[in-house]
C-alpha cells in the first residue's frame, strides 16, 4: 500500500485574485461572512481531502485590496473555529506568526482549537515578512533573528502542550480528583527571547502532537522546517525546483536525526481548469487581463535584472538577451527558471510577457483540463518531487470545482488518493495508506 497523496485546499480565496472577483459568480459580497469558508470546507471535506489552510499575515496592503481582496484576512482562529463544529473529519490548519505572538497564547488557541475540532489541528508556523509596526517593534526584525525566534517560540508551544498531558485528566467522580496533579508540571523555559512559566491551562486534547507545517525556503527557513515540520509547504515553479527542495528536505531532517520519510512536502499548486484547454487559457487570460505591457516587464526586470523595454513584441528573446550571471535577483529559483524558459523557447517578448512565470506567482502554474493536471500532479510525484499538494485554484471558482469534481475522483481512482477517511485526526490524514 502505498501512502494517500496529501491535499490541502487553501481557504485564502485565491480565485478572486486579479479580475476574477469582478466576475458575477464570485460571491465577493460574502467574504467576511462565516457562511462562504464553512461552504468550501465542507466541500473539502465531501472530497476527503486531509486539511483545509487559512494562511494570514498581520498587516493591510492597501495596494492589494483591489488585485487580491483575499489580503484582507480574517483572523485564522475564529475562522477556523467557526468551521469546527460543522465539520467533522477535515483538518483545520491554521497560521500564526512567531514574530508577533506569545508562545502561550499560541499553545493555548490552537490546543483550544483541537478540542473544540477534536484533534483537527494543525499549525502553519510562520516568521512573517512585515507588519511590526502593528506591534511597536519598530524595523522588522533580520531572517536569522526571526527563525532563532520561531525554533525557541516553537520548543515552548511543544513544552507547553506537553506540561498538562491528556492522561493527567482522571475524572474521577468517587474519589474527588478531576486531574492528576503529579502529571501537570510548570516548563520553567527561560531562553534567549522568552520566559515562560507554564503549565498550560488547556489539557491535551489526545497523546499525538500537534502537527506542524512550515514553508521555509530560505537556508534558515529549510533547516528550521526540516528540524520541526511534519508537512513543509512550497513555492516551487518547476519540477527540478521541487525535486531538489525535496530532497534537501529530506537530507537536513536526517541530519537532525529524523525519519525524513516523517516529512511531507506539498507544492503549491496553482491551478487554472477548464473543460478543455482553450476554455483554461482564456481563464486564465481573463484574470490577469489588467496587467499592462509595462507591469509585465517591470516583473520581468524584478525578476531578471534585465531590462527588455526596448524591444519589440515580435523580437524573439533568446541567451543573448539576459545576463549569463544574474546578481542580486530576488529569486534564484524563479530566475533559474525564466531563464531555462527564454534559452529552450526562445519566445516573442509578446509570449514571454504572457506566461505564468513571469505574470503569475512563484508557485507551480498548471492551465489546462482536470486530466491535465491529474498527469502534472503524477509526473511530480513519479519524480519524486512531491507528497502531495495545496490547492491554489485560480480564476474562477470553476478551477476549484472542476477540482473537487474531477481531479480528486481521478486521483482515487488511479490509487494515488483516499476514497473516504480511515482516521479522524489530522495526523492519522497525514500518514494514511490507500487501500486499493
Ligand atoms: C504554500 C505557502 C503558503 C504560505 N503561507 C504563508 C502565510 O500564510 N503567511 C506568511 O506569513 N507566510 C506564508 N508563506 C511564506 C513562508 O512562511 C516563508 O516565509 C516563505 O516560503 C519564504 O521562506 P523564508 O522565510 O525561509 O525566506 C507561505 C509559503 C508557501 C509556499
Amino acid at each position: 500500500m502505498n501512502m494517500s497523496l496529501c491535499i490541502g485546499l487553501t481557504l485564502s480565496p485565491t480565485w478572486l485574485n486579479g479580475e476574477g472577483w469582478r466576475r458575477a459568480d464570485s460571491k465577493a459580497e460574502q467574504l467576511f461572512s462565516s457562511q462562504y469558508y464553512l461552504e468550501l470546507a465542507q466541500r473539502a471535506e465531501a472530497a476527503k481531502l486531509d486539511f483545509v489552510f487559512k494562511p494570514d499575515s498581520l498587516f493591510f496592503n492597501k495596494e492589494m485590496a483591489d488585485k487580491s481582496p483575499g489580503h484582507t484576512c480574517l483572523d485564522p482562529i475564529v475562522m477556523l473555529a467557526s468551521i469546527a463544529r460543522e465539520t467533522e473529519k477535515i483538518g483545520l490548519v491554521a497560521t500564526m506568526s512567531t514574530t508577533f505572538s506569545e508562545p502561550f497564547t499560541v499553545a493555548r488557541q490552537l490546543q483550544s482549537l483541537n478540542w473544540m475540532s477534536e484533534g483537527r489541528v494543525g499549525w502553519n508556523i510562520v516568521t512573517s515578512i512585515e507588519g511590526s509596526g502593528n506591534f511597536g517593534k519598530g524595523e522588522m526584525p533580520s531572517s536569522k533573528e526571526r527563525y532563532e525566534r520561531a525554533l525557541e517560540f516553537t520548543e515552548v508551544v511543544r513544552k507547553l502542550w506537553a506540561s498538562y498531558p491528556n492522561e493527567a485528566l482522571t475524572i474521577n467522580r468517587e474519589s474527588g480528583q478531576f486531574a492528576d496533579q503529579e502529571m501537570i508540571f510548570p516548563i520553567h523555559h527561560k531562553g534567549e527571547f522568552y520566559h515562560v512559566e507554564g503549565p498550560l491551562n488547556v489539557p491535551a486534547f489526545d497523546s499525538t502532537s500537534i502537527p506542524l507545517f512550515q514553508a521555509g525556503a530560505s537556508d534558515l527557513g529549510r533547516n528550521f522546517a526540516s528540524f520541526v515540520a511534519d508537512a513543509c509547504f512550497a513555492a516551487t515553479p518547476d519540477l527540478e525546483s521541487a525535486i531538489e527542495l525535496r530532497r534537501d528536505l529530506h537530507t537536513r531532517a536526517h541530519k537532525h536525526g529524523r525519519d525524513s520519510r516523517a516529512i511531507r512536502v506539498l507544492p503549491g499548486m496553482h491551478f487554472f481548469l477548464g473543460e478543455t484547454r482553450e476554455e483554461a487559457q482564456q481563464l486564465y487570460q481573463d484574470a490577469y487581463a489588467h496587467l499592462t505591457n509595462e507591469q509585465r516587464l517591470a516583473a520581468v526586470q524584478r525578476i531578471l535584472g534585465v531590462d527588455l523595454s526596448h524591444l519589440s513584441l515580435q523580437s524573439r528573446i533568446t541567451a543573448k538577451d539576459i545576463p549569463e550571471v544574474m546578481e542580486n535577483v530576488r529569486s534564484r529559483t524563479h530566475a533559474d527558471l525564466l531563464r531555462r524558459i527564454i534559452i529552450n523557447e526562445e519566445p516573442t517578448l509578446q509570449t514571454l510577457l504572457s506566461k505564468p512565470e513571469v505574470i503569475g506567482s512563484a508557485h507551480w502554474v498548471v492551465i489546462g483540463t482536470p486530466a491535465d493536471a491529474v498527469e502534472e500532479i503524477i509526473r511530480w510525484y513519479r519524480h519524486g518531487a512531491l507528497d502531495g499538494v495545496i490547492a491554489l485554484p485560480g480564476g474562477s471558482v470553476q478551477s476549484l470545482n472542476l477540482f473537487l469534481e474531477k481531479v480528486v475522483p481521478l486521483l482515487v481512482e488511479k490509487g494515488l488518493f483516499r476514497k473516504e477517511y480511515s482516521g479522524n485526526t489530522l495526523s492519522e490524514h497525514l500518514h494514511e495508506k490507500v487501500k486499493k
